[in-house]
């Protein structure tokens, strides 16, 4: 998850009719993530240490392989006579690229809510919480490159930004606590998602548009691609929420 900051930049283009019903009928999936209780409580400080530890931990291998996602999709960009493939290559490439230091940032974060790199590197998520990775590893692996896209940077990147909103502003309330270590730090991965991620989702609609264009069953396929990581999202955002540790 990252920003298309320097370089190239990929103009949004009007959604036509199916585009827009495509990003309507996603919305109150994503609200499901990004509203999920978990974040909530996050937000709010009334998410106990030991949850809050608990969520860094096994959401850890989603961050920490989210670029070897976007690596399978990058290996599927190669035909370039077709529409959408070159400005989804370098896209892809320049995101990868900005995924590099948030594998650190989000260690940071872990680090300052008493985990630690070794904990992070051996977790092994209980199996509800890994599905997402799984279902991300098939898709990319497997999908079409509108299909990998829509799974990965249209579902994932959305929710996870707006949550990173609200988790951000809140996160203060941990700050008093003696075993949290709140500071620049160890805030960065938060700051970064919540601030410049912000324009992902669009680029990668922007992105499927370009792809899908008078491809109807395309469009069905990168929609429930979309629809099915947002509800593996949320599957292990339940998981994770319902031990009360
Ligand atoms: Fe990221």
């Amino acid at each position: 998850m990252g920003a298309l900051t320097q370089g190239l930049t990929l103009e949004l283009t009007p959604h036509s009719t199916w585009a827009q019903q495509f990003w309507d009928d996603l919305i109150p999936v994503k609200e499901r993530v990004s509203q999920h209780p978990l974040f909530v409580e996050m937000a709010n400080g009334q998410l106990s240490l030991n949850s809050f530890r608990h969520a860094l931990l096994n959401f850890y291998p989603l961050v920490a392989h989210f670029p070897s996602y976007m690596a399978l999709a990058l290996s599927k960009a190669t035909d370039f006579t077709q529409s959408g493939v070159t400005e989804s290559r370098d896209w892809l490439i320049q995101n990868i690229k900005i995924e590099e230091r948030h594998l650190n940032w989000y260690r940071d974060w872990a680090v300052g809510f008493g985990l630690t790199v070794d904990e992070l590197d051996r977790v092994q998520p209980p199996v509800a919480m890994n599905a997402v990775n799984h279902f991300l590893w098939n898709m990319n692996y497997r999908g079409s490159l509108a299909e990998s896209l829509a799974a990965t940077n249209l579902a994932i990147e959305w929710a996870t930004g707006d949550w990173s909103i609200q988790v951000y502003k809140g996160i203060n309330a941990y700050i008093d606590h003696p075993e949290v270590n709140i500071n620049k730090r160890s805030l960065a991965w938060l700051r970064a998602h919540a601030h410049y991620d912000d324009m992902h989702p669009y680029e990668a609609m922007e992105l499927i548009k370009r792809l899908c264009d008078d491809q109807p069953e395309l469009q069905k396929k990168a929609f429930k691609a979309a629809r099915e990581g947002l509800e593996y999202y949320e599957l292990a955002l339940d998981a994770c929420y319902k031990p009360k540790i």
